[in-house]
């Protein structure tokens, strides 16, 4: 009997500007696989290569309106991986300390986030596709859906209280 080989996941990219000394909220950008010829693009992401997690559940916005937003919470244990797949958004992050806005717009570059970062949606361009894959099946209980609980369930997380900082400044952010 032969053994499967062993996968190697890669090392995702810290998005600039995010890392951050405690390293219990970072969020990354993965690079996904694309297969492109003269009939298009096929992107793949696979667990064990490109997803640090075994996928429970999907979910997806769609025909999201001009001037929506979507989002506005944090998860207490989910992790996610964000695929932008027509379209593009405003990705806003928040880890109680810094404050930043990604345009995520390239279904190649998925985006993981990991538990206790506040997200927010929007800025959704016209027939947006934004494709989330999730670690768990759906749970309200995990969501963090107030600010100000966040926060406080933030310092008890980290045993201290939230520091204050500037946002910092990378390409795709808005001033
Ligand atoms: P909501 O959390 O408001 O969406 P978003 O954070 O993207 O703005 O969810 C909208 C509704 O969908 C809400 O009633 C909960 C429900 N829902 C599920 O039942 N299962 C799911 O996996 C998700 C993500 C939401």
């Amino acid at each position: 009997m032969t053994a499967l080989p062993a996968r190697r996941v890669p090392v995702p990219r810290p998005i600039p500007g995010y890392a951050r000394p405690t390293g219990v909220d970072r969020c990354f950008e993965i690079d996904l696989q694309r297969f492109g010829d003269r009939r298009g693009d096929l992107v793949v992401a696979e667990v064990g290569r490109h997803l640090p997690f075994v996928v429970q559940r999907m979910y997806a916005l769609v025909g999201v309106p001009e001037g929506a937003e979507r989002g506005g919470h944090a998860h207490r244990a989910l992790e996610q991986v964000m695929v932008v797949l027509s379209g593009g958004l405003d990705l806003v992050l928040d880890d109680g300390v810094t404050r930043k806005t990604l345009r995520v717009d390239d279904p190649t570059r998925a985006i993981y986030l990991r538990p206790m970062v506040w997200r927010e949606l929007e800025a959704f361009a016209p027939n947006t596709v934004c494709m989330v894959l999730a670690s768990e099946v759906y749970d309200e209980g995990d969501y963090l859906r107030d600010y100000e609980a966040f926060q406080e369930e933030l310092s008890a997380w980290r045993g201290a209280a939230p520091r204050t900082s500037g946002v910092f400044a990378v390409r795709g952010d808005r001033p």
